[in-house]
Protein backbone atom coordinates (compact mmCIF):
# COMPACT_ATOMS: atom_id res chain seq x y z
CA UNK A 1 0.00 0.00 0.00
CA UNK A 2 1.62 3.31 -1.17
CA UNK A 3 2.25 5.60 1.87
CA UNK A 4 0.76 9.12 0.99
CA UNK A 5 3.31 10.87 2.68
CA UNK A 6 6.49 9.01 0.44
CA UNK A 7 7.25 9.69 -2.99
CA UNK A 8 9.74 8.44 -5.35
CA UNK A 9 12.53 10.92 -6.39
CA UNK A 10 14.86 10.12 -9.19
CA UNK A 11 18.43 10.33 -7.83
CA UNK A 12 20.30 11.49 -10.92
CA UNK A 13 17.23 13.97 -12.77
CA UNK A 14 15.14 14.77 -9.87
CA UNK A 15 11.89 13.27 -11.39
CA UNK A 16 9.31 12.93 -8.75
CA UNK A 17 7.04 10.09 -8.73
CA UNK A 18 3.96 8.98 -6.27
CA UNK A 19 4.94 5.27 -6.73
CA UNK A 20 8.64 3.21 -7.32
CA UNK A 21 9.28 2.63 -10.70
CA UNK A 22 12.28 0.62 -12.03
CA UNK A 23 13.71 3.30 -14.22
CA UNK A 24 12.92 7.15 -14.25
CA UNK A 25 10.18 7.87 -17.36
CA UNK A 26 11.95 10.99 -17.56
CA UNK A 27 15.67 10.94 -17.80
CA UNK A 28 16.21 6.90 -18.58
CA UNK A 29 18.18 5.87 -15.92
CA UNK A 30 17.82 2.57 -14.18
CA UNK A 31 16.85 1.66 -10.42
CA UNK A 32 17.56 5.71 -9.77
CA UNK A 33 14.25 6.12 -7.83
CA UNK A 34 14.75 6.71 -4.06
CA UNK A 35 11.50 6.81 -1.49
CA UNK A 36 11.87 10.28 -0.27
CA UNK A 37 9.74 12.30 2.32
CA UNK A 38 8.82 15.46 0.95
CA UNK A 39 8.65 17.78 4.14
CA UNK A 40 12.30 16.08 4.88
CA UNK A 41 14.19 19.30 5.90
CA UNK A 42 11.26 21.33 7.41
CA UNK A 43 10.22 18.57 9.73
CA UNK A 44 13.94 18.08 11.71
CA UNK A 45 15.41 21.33 11.42
CA UNK A 46 15.01 23.70 13.92
CA UNK A 47 12.74 26.26 13.39
CA UNK A 48 15.06 29.40 15.23
CA UNK A 49 15.83 31.55 12.84
CA UNK A 50 19.54 32.53 11.83
CA UNK A 51 20.69 36.03 11.73
CA UNK A 52 23.73 36.81 9.23
CA UNK A 53 26.88 37.82 11.40
CA UNK A 54 29.80 39.38 10.29
CA UNK A 55 32.90 37.19 10.27
CA UNK A 56 34.69 39.65 12.35
CA UNK A 57 32.23 38.65 15.01
CA UNK A 58 32.63 35.12 15.00
CA UNK A 59 34.70 33.37 17.82
CA UNK A 60 36.43 30.63 16.51
CA UNK A 61 35.63 27.25 17.94
CA UNK A 62 37.24 24.91 15.35
CA UNK A 63 40.07 25.03 18.53
CA UNK A 64 37.86 22.63 20.83
CA UNK A 65 38.70 19.15 19.83
CA UNK A 66 38.55 15.97 22.04
CA UNK A 67 41.16 13.67 22.10
CA UNK A 68 40.39 10.18 21.31
CA UNK A 69 43.94 9.03 23.08
CA UNK A 70 44.90 7.36 19.69
CA UNK A 71 47.55 9.93 18.35
CA UNK A 72 47.10 8.43 14.69
CA UNK A 73 43.44 8.53 14.61
CA UNK A 74 43.11 12.36 15.98
CA UNK A 75 45.58 13.25 13.49
CA UNK A 76 43.30 11.54 10.32
CA UNK A 77 40.33 13.42 11.97
CA UNK A 78 42.70 16.83 12.09
CA UNK A 79 43.67 17.07 15.49
CA UNK A 80 40.68 15.31 17.70
CA UNK A 81 36.85 15.34 17.16
CA UNK A 82 35.38 18.74 16.78
CA UNK A 83 32.43 18.93 18.56
CA UNK A 84 29.19 18.21 16.71
CA UNK A 85 30.55 17.02 13.69
CA UNK A 86 29.46 13.59 12.06
CA UNK A 87 32.05 11.35 10.96
CA UNK A 88 32.03 8.39 8.89
CA UNK A 89 33.81 5.19 9.39
CA UNK A 90 33.25 2.89 6.10
CA UNK A 91 34.87 0.01 4.95
CA UNK A 92 35.01 -3.73 4.18
CA UNK A 93 33.11 -6.05 7.27
CA UNK A 94 35.07 -7.39 9.55
CA UNK A 95 38.38 -4.61 8.80
CA UNK A 96 37.95 -3.48 12.07
CA UNK A 97 35.93 -0.59 12.21
CA UNK A 98 34.15 -1.82 15.08
CA UNK A 99 37.42 -2.50 17.36
CA UNK A 100 38.26 1.14 16.31
CA UNK A 101 35.69 2.88 17.38
CA UNK A 102 35.33 0.95 20.88
CA UNK A 103 39.11 1.27 21.51
CA UNK A 104 38.32 5.09 20.43
CA UNK A 105 35.58 5.06 22.83
CA UNK A 106 37.80 4.00 25.54
CA UNK A 107 40.06 6.69 25.24
CA UNK A 108 37.41 9.35 25.03
CA UNK A 109 36.69 11.40 28.53
CA UNK A 110 33.25 11.32 29.39
CA UNK A 111 30.54 9.37 28.33
CA UNK A 112 30.34 7.29 25.25
CA UNK A 113 26.50 6.22 23.44
CA UNK A 114 27.93 2.72 21.44
CA UNK A 115 24.56 2.16 19.71
CA UNK A 116 24.88 -1.37 18.37
CA UNK A 117 22.87 -3.00 15.42
CA UNK A 118 24.55 -5.90 15.15
CA UNK A 119 26.09 -7.16 17.99
CA UNK A 120 24.34 -8.02 21.60
CA UNK A 121 25.84 -6.07 24.60
CA UNK A 122 27.15 -9.44 25.82
CA UNK A 123 29.52 -9.70 22.20
CA UNK A 124 30.47 -5.98 22.58
CA UNK A 125 32.00 -7.05 26.29
CA UNK A 126 33.72 -9.82 25.19
CA UNK A 127 35.22 -7.42 22.12
CA UNK A 128 36.03 -5.50 25.21
CA UNK A 129 37.54 -7.68 27.39
CA UNK A 130 39.89 -8.74 24.48
CA UNK A 131 41.17 -5.15 24.37
CA UNK A 132 41.29 -4.93 27.92
CA UNK A 133 38.88 -1.76 28.20
CA UNK A 134 37.22 -1.48 31.58
CA UNK A 135 35.87 1.38 30.97
CA UNK A 136 32.91 2.46 33.27
CA UNK A 137 31.73 5.35 30.75
CA UNK A 138 31.16 3.44 27.48
CA UNK A 139 26.88 2.77 27.39
CA UNK A 140 26.17 0.17 25.28
CA UNK A 141 22.46 0.47 23.72
CA UNK A 142 21.19 -2.62 21.50
CA UNK A 143 19.06 -0.46 19.55
CA UNK A 144 17.70 0.07 15.67
CA UNK A 145 15.06 2.38 15.71
CA UNK A 146 16.41 6.06 15.26
CA UNK A 147 13.82 7.98 17.21
CA UNK A 148 14.64 5.81 19.99
CA UNK A 149 18.48 6.28 20.00
CA UNK A 150 17.75 10.32 19.86
CA UNK A 151 15.90 10.06 22.63
CA UNK A 152 18.52 7.90 24.75
CA UNK A 153 21.11 10.49 23.54
CA UNK A 154 19.35 13.38 24.54
CA UNK A 155 18.25 12.08 27.58
CA UNK A 156 21.69 11.44 28.77
CA UNK A 157 23.83 13.70 27.12
CA UNK A 158 27.25 11.09 26.40
CA UNK A 159 30.34 13.05 25.00
CA UNK A 160 29.93 11.15 21.93
CA UNK A 161 27.78 8.82 20.10
CA UNK A 162 28.48 5.81 18.00
CA UNK A 163 26.17 4.26 15.40
CA UNK A 164 27.15 0.93 14.58
CA UNK A 165 26.02 0.52 11.76
CA UNK A 166 24.08 2.71 10.01
CA UNK A 167 22.91 -0.02 7.24
CA UNK A 168 20.75 -1.56 10.58
CA UNK A 169 19.50 1.43 11.30
CA UNK A 170 16.03 2.69 10.63
CA UNK A 171 13.65 5.34 11.30
CA UNK A 172 9.63 5.11 11.02
CA UNK A 173 8.60 7.56 8.89
CA UNK A 174 10.11 5.77 6.34
CA UNK A 175 8.61 2.41 5.05
CA UNK A 176 11.46 0.50 3.90
CA UNK A 177 13.66 -2.35 5.19
CA UNK A 178 16.58 -0.89 7.11
CA UNK A 179 19.63 -0.82 4.69
CA UNK A 180 17.53 1.03 1.60
CA UNK A 181 19.33 3.95 0.52
CA UNK A 182 16.49 6.07 1.72
CA UNK A 183 16.74 4.42 5.32
CA UNK A 184 20.44 5.21 5.37
CA UNK A 185 20.56 8.99 3.76
CA UNK A 186 17.72 9.96 6.19
CA UNK A 187 19.02 8.28 9.34
CA UNK A 188 22.15 9.76 8.77
CA UNK A 189 20.68 13.39 7.90
CA UNK A 190 18.66 13.20 11.16
CA UNK A 191 21.60 12.29 12.70
CA UNK A 192 23.66 14.93 11.18
CA UNK A 193 20.82 17.57 12.59
CA UNK A 194 21.12 15.78 16.16
CA UNK A 195 25.01 16.46 16.13
CA UNK A 196 24.69 20.47 14.93
CA UNK A 197 21.99 20.80 17.74
CA UNK A 198 23.09 19.50 20.28
CA UNK A 199 27.06 19.78 19.79
CA UNK A 200 27.50 15.69 20.22
CA UNK A 201 30.02 14.32 17.88
CA UNK A 202 28.26 11.34 15.99
CA UNK A 203 30.60 8.57 14.95
CA UNK A 204 28.45 6.34 11.98
CA UNK A 205 29.77 3.32 11.18
CA UNK A 206 29.29 2.46 7.38
CA UNK A 207 29.88 -1.30 5.66
CA UNK A 208 31.32 -0.88 2.08
CA UNK A 209 28.42 -3.45 0.57
CA UNK A 210 28.91 -5.49 -2.53
CA UNK A 211 27.50 -3.40 -4.82
CA UNK A 212 29.67 -0.54 -3.78
CA UNK A 213 27.94 2.60 -4.31
CA UNK A 214 24.25 1.37 -3.32
CA UNK A 215 23.26 1.99 0.07
CA UNK A 216 26.94 2.23 1.68
CA UNK A 217 28.80 4.74 2.99
CA UNK A 218 28.87 6.73 -0.63
CA UNK A 219 25.97 7.65 -0.22
CA UNK A 220 26.66 9.69 3.00
CA UNK A 221 29.56 11.46 1.74
CA UNK A 222 28.45 14.54 0.80
CA UNK A 223 26.03 14.66 4.18
CA UNK A 224 28.35 13.90 6.75
CA UNK A 225 31.52 16.19 7.54
CA UNK A 226 34.58 13.93 7.21
CA UNK A 227 34.48 10.53 5.92
CA UNK A 228 36.91 8.19 7.23
CA UNK A 229 37.58 4.92 5.21
CA UNK A 230 39.20 1.78 7.34
CA UNK A 231 41.97 -0.20 4.77
CA UNK A 232 43.28 -3.45 4.61
CA UNK A 233 44.21 -6.87 2.83
CA UNK A 234 43.02 -10.06 4.71
CA UNK A 235 46.40 -11.15 3.72
CA UNK A 236 47.97 -8.61 6.20
CA UNK A 237 47.47 -7.32 9.83
CA UNK A 238 47.95 -3.77 9.11
CA UNK A 239 45.00 -1.50 8.61
CA UNK A 240 45.02 2.12 7.10
CA UNK A 241 42.66 4.77 8.36
CA UNK A 242 42.25 7.36 5.78
CA UNK A 243 40.26 10.69 5.55
CA UNK A 244 38.94 11.13 2.30
CA UNK A 245 37.44 14.12 3.44
CA UNK A 246 37.09 16.46 6.25
CA UNK A 247 35.54 19.76 6.79
CA UNK A 248 37.52 20.23 9.77
CA UNK A 249 41.29 18.71 8.23
CA UNK A 250 43.19 17.59 5.60
CA UNK A 251 42.21 15.25 3.31
CA UNK A 252 44.28 12.00 2.24
CA UNK A 253 45.97 11.78 6.14
CA UNK A 254 46.54 8.53 6.86
CA UNK A 255 46.81 6.88 10.40
CA UNK A 256 48.72 3.18 10.67
CA UNK A 257 47.39 -0.09 12.84
CA UNK A 258 48.24 -3.22 13.46
CA UNK A 259 45.55 -5.46 14.02
CA UNK A 260 46.99 -7.58 16.75
CA UNK A 261 44.99 -9.88 19.42
CA UNK A 262 44.54 -7.81 21.59
CA UNK A 263 43.24 -4.90 19.33
CA UNK A 264 44.68 -2.46 16.87
CA UNK A 265 48.06 -0.98 17.95
CA UNK A 266 49.36 2.41 15.96
CA UNK A 267 52.23 1.67 14.42
CA UNK A 268 54.23 5.33 14.60
CA UNK A 269 56.56 4.69 11.91
CA UNK A 270 55.46 3.03 8.82
CA UNK A 271 57.81 3.68 6.44
CA UNK A 272 60.03 1.13 8.74
CA UNK A 273 57.18 -1.42 8.81
CA UNK A 274 56.69 -1.43 4.87
CA UNK A 275 60.31 -1.81 3.95
CA UNK A 276 61.34 -4.29 6.56
CA UNK A 277 61.29 -7.48 4.77
CA UNK A 278 62.29 -5.75 1.96
CA UNK A 279 64.81 -8.44 -0.04
CA UNK A 280 68.39 -7.11 0.05
CA UNK A 281 69.64 -6.21 -3.73
CA UNK A 282 66.61 -8.16 -5.59
CA UNK A 283 66.27 -6.71 -8.88
CA UNK A 284 63.13 -5.01 -9.82
CA UNK A 285 62.35 -3.41 -6.10
CA UNK A 286 62.72 0.25 -5.57
CA UNK A 287 61.98 2.59 -3.04
CA UNK A 288 59.28 5.29 -3.31
CA UNK A 289 58.61 8.41 -1.47
CA UNK A 290 54.90 9.00 -1.63
CA UNK A 291 53.20 12.00 0.40
CA UNK A 292 49.53 10.68 1.90
CA UNK A 293 48.20 13.75 3.46
CA UNK A 294 50.86 15.69 5.41
CA UNK A 295 52.94 12.46 6.35
CA UNK A 296 55.60 11.75 3.41
CA UNK A 297 55.95 7.35 3.09
CA UNK A 298 58.37 4.96 2.02
CA UNK A 299 57.50 1.95 -0.05
CA UNK A 300 58.47 -0.68 -1.89
CA UNK A 301 57.28 -1.18 -5.50
CA UNK A 302 57.94 -4.55 -6.98
CA UNK A 303 58.21 -5.03 -10.49
CA UNK A 304 58.89 -8.62 -12.36
CA UNK A 305 59.38 -9.13 -16.03
CA UNK A 306 59.35 -12.36 -17.75
CA UNK A 307 59.27 -13.50 -21.23
CA UNK A 308 56.17 -14.55 -22.05
CA UNK A 309 55.18 -17.92 -23.04
CA UNK A 310 52.67 -18.07 -25.35
CA UNK A 311 50.09 -16.10 -26.61
CA UNK A 312 49.28 -12.25 -25.47
CA UNK A 313 51.65 -10.75 -22.69
CA UNK A 314 50.01 -10.33 -19.29
CA UNK A 315 50.04 -7.20 -17.81
CA UNK A 316 49.17 -6.89 -13.64
CA UNK A 317 49.53 -3.77 -11.32
CA UNK A 318 48.54 -4.64 -7.47
CA UNK A 319 48.06 -0.83 -5.65
CA UNK A 320 48.56 1.36 -8.00
CA UNK A 321 46.79 2.19 -11.45
CA UNK A 322 46.98 -0.15 -14.46
CA UNK A 323 46.26 2.61 -17.01
CA UNK A 324 49.18 4.46 -15.40
CA UNK A 325 51.65 1.24 -15.49
CA UNK A 326 50.73 0.43 -18.98
CA UNK A 327 51.29 4.03 -20.02
CA UNK A 328 54.74 3.81 -18.08
CA UNK A 329 55.83 1.09 -20.29
CA UNK A 330 54.99 2.34 -23.63
CA UNK A 331 57.04 5.44 -22.08
CA UNK A 332 60.05 2.69 -21.43
CA UNK A 333 59.31 1.40 -24.73
CA UNK A 334 59.29 4.14 -27.21
CA UNK A 335 61.69 6.60 -25.34
CA UNK A 336 63.89 4.59 -23.14
CA UNK A 337 64.50 1.79 -26.14
CA UNK A 338 63.95 -0.75 -23.33
CA UNK A 339 62.44 -4.52 -25.42
CA UNK A 340 59.33 -4.87 -23.40
CA UNK A 341 56.89 -6.28 -26.06
CA UNK A 342 57.15 -9.94 -25.13
CA UNK A 343 57.58 -9.70 -21.54
CA UNK A 344 54.62 -10.46 -19.02
CA UNK A 345 54.64 -7.65 -16.25
CA UNK A 346 53.65 -6.93 -13.33
CA UNK A 347 53.90 -4.47 -10.36
CA UNK A 348 53.25 -4.75 -6.49
CA UNK A 349 53.21 -1.73 -4.36
CA UNK A 350 54.16 -4.03 -1.33
CA UNK A 351 52.54 -4.34 1.75
CA UNK A 352 48.89 -3.96 0.33
CA UNK A 353 49.44 -0.34 -0.22
CA UNK A 354 47.35 1.61 -2.79
CA UNK A 355 48.76 4.48 -3.75
CA UNK A 356 47.58 6.93 -6.38
CA UNK A 357 50.05 10.19 -6.64
CA UNK A 358 52.35 10.25 -9.90
CA UNK A 359 55.20 10.56 -7.38
CA UNK A 360 55.18 7.01 -8.10
CA UNK A 361 55.90 7.19 -11.82
CA UNK A 362 59.62 6.62 -11.64
CA UNK A 363 59.76 4.31 -9.19
CA UNK A 364 57.67 1.94 -11.17
CA UNK A 365 59.30 2.26 -14.19
CA UNK A 366 62.84 2.18 -13.18
CA UNK A 367 61.96 -1.19 -10.92
CA UNK A 368 60.33 -2.34 -14.31
CA UNK A 369 63.86 -1.48 -15.99
CA UNK A 370 65.51 -3.30 -13.13
CA UNK A 371 63.61 -6.38 -13.64
CA UNK A 372 64.11 -6.25 -17.42
CA UNK A 373 67.53 -5.55 -16.82
CA UNK A 374 68.07 -8.11 -13.71
CA UNK A 375 70.27 -5.79 -12.08
CA UNK A 376 69.37 -4.50 -8.13
CA UNK A 377 69.50 -1.12 -7.60
CA UNK A 378 71.57 0.39 -4.64
CA UNK A 379 69.51 -0.63 -1.83
CA UNK A 380 70.08 3.01 0.10
CA UNK A 381 68.36 4.61 -3.30
CA UNK A 382 64.96 5.90 -3.12
CA UNK A 383 63.28 7.70 -5.68
CA UNK A 384 60.33 10.07 -6.46
CA UNK A 385 58.89 11.89 -9.66
CA UNK A 386 56.43 12.07 -12.52
CA UNK A 387 56.61 10.60 -15.76
CA UNK A 388 55.27 12.06 -18.65
CA UNK A 389 54.17 10.99 -22.33
CA UNK A 390 57.77 12.19 -23.57
CA UNK A 391 59.62 10.40 -20.87
CA UNK A 392 60.77 13.88 -19.20
CA UNK A 393 60.42 13.85 -15.40
CA UNK A 394 58.19 16.65 -13.47
CA UNK A 395 58.39 17.83 -10.31
CA UNK A 396 56.19 16.78 -8.04
CA UNK A 397 54.77 18.69 -4.53
CA UNK A 398 57.16 18.53 -1.12
CA UNK A 399 60.52 16.93 -2.41
CA UNK A 400 62.08 18.55 0.84
CA UNK A 401 59.78 16.84 3.00
CA UNK A 402 60.24 13.60 1.17
CA UNK A 403 63.65 13.96 1.45
CA UNK A 404 64.21 14.51 4.99
CA UNK A 405 61.93 11.64 5.57
CA UNK A 406 64.05 9.39 3.50
CA UNK A 407 67.39 10.38 4.71
CA UNK A 408 65.63 10.38 8.55
CA UNK A 409 65.53 6.09 7.91
CA UNK A 410 68.74 5.77 6.23
CA UNK A 411 68.75 6.68 2.69
CA UNK A 412 71.60 8.13 1.50
CA UNK A 413 70.84 8.25 -2.43
CA UNK A 414 68.07 10.24 -4.38
CA UNK A 415 67.23 10.68 -8.27
CA UNK A 416 64.50 13.09 -8.17
CA UNK A 417 63.31 15.25 -11.04
CA UNK A 418 65.88 18.00 -12.37
CA UNK A 419 63.56 20.81 -11.44
CA UNK A 420 63.18 19.69 -8.28
CA UNK A 421 66.83 19.57 -7.61
CA UNK A 422 67.75 22.50 -8.61
CA UNK A 423 64.77 23.92 -6.21
CA UNK A 424 65.95 22.34 -3.28
CA UNK A 425 67.26 24.75 -0.28
CA UNK A 426 68.89 21.94 1.61
CA UNK A 427 70.18 18.04 0.96
CA UNK A 428 69.61 16.74 3.87
CA UNK A 429 73.34 14.70 3.57
CA UNK A 430 72.12 12.80 0.56
CA UNK A 431 73.44 12.27 -2.63
CA UNK A 432 70.56 13.62 -4.97
CA UNK A 433 70.77 13.12 -9.14
CA UNK A 434 68.40 15.27 -10.54
CA UNK A 435 67.39 13.75 -13.94
CA UNK A 436 65.41 15.70 -16.47
CA UNK A 437 64.21 12.19 -18.56
CA UNK A 438 63.98 8.83 -17.96
CA UNK A 439 67.45 7.92 -20.36
CA UNK A 440 68.66 9.97 -17.71
CA UNK A 441 67.67 8.50 -14.53
CA UNK A 442 68.20 5.16 -15.95
CA UNK A 443 71.57 5.83 -16.42
CA UNK A 444 71.82 7.77 -12.71
CA UNK A 445 71.36 4.10 -11.51
CA UNK A 446 73.14 2.26 -14.12
CA UNK A 447 70.20 0.63 -15.72
P1 LIG B 1 35.53 -5.80 13.69
O1 LIG B 1 35.96 -4.62 14.47
O2 LIG B 1 34.39 -6.59 14.24
O3 LIG B 1 35.25 -5.43 12.17
P2 LIG B 1 34.06 -4.56 11.52
O4 LIG B 1 33.37 -3.83 12.60
O5 LIG B 1 34.78 -3.66 10.55
O6 LIG B 1 33.18 -5.51 10.80
O7 LIG B 1 36.83 -6.71 13.54
C1 LIG B 1 36.69 -8.00 13.13
C2 LIG B 1 37.99 -8.71 12.88
O8 LIG B 1 39.08 -8.28 13.64
C3 LIG B 1 37.74 -10.13 13.20
O9 LIG B 1 38.11 -10.89 12.06
C4 LIG B 1 38.60 -10.44 14.36
C5 LIG B 1 39.67 -9.38 14.29
N1 LIG B 1 40.13 -8.98 15.62
C6 LIG B 1 41.46 -9.20 15.97
O10 LIG B 1 42.26 -9.76 15.21
N2 LIG B 1 41.92 -8.78 17.20
C7 LIG B 1 41.09 -8.16 18.09
O11 LIG B 1 41.53 -7.79 19.19
C8 LIG B 1 39.71 -7.96 17.72
C9 LIG B 1 38.76 -7.29 18.66
C10 LIG B 1 39.29 -8.37 16.48
MG1 LIG C 1 31.42 -4.24 13.30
Amino acid sequence: MANPKIVYQCQSCGYVSPKWLGRCPDCGQWNSLVEERPSSGRATRSRSKAEPRLISSIKEETGKRTSTHIAEFDRVLGGGIVAGSVILVGGDPGIGKSTMLLQAAAGLKGGVLYVSGEESPEQIKIRADRLSIKSDTIALLPETDLENIIDAAEGTRPAAIIIDSIQTMYTGELPSAPGSVGQVRECATKLMFFAKKSGIPVFIVGHVTKEGAIAGPRVLEHIVDTVLYFEGDRGHSYRILRAVKNRFGSTNEIGVFEMTDSGLSEIENPSELFLSERPANAAGSLVVSSIEGTRPLLVEIQALVTPTSFGMPRRAAIGMDFQRVSLLIAVLEKIAGLHLGGMDIFTNVVGGLKIAEPAMDLGAALAIASSLRELPVPPDLFVFGEVGLSGEIRAVSQAELRLKEAAKIGFRKAVISKTNSQRLKDTFGLDITGAGNLREALEAIGL
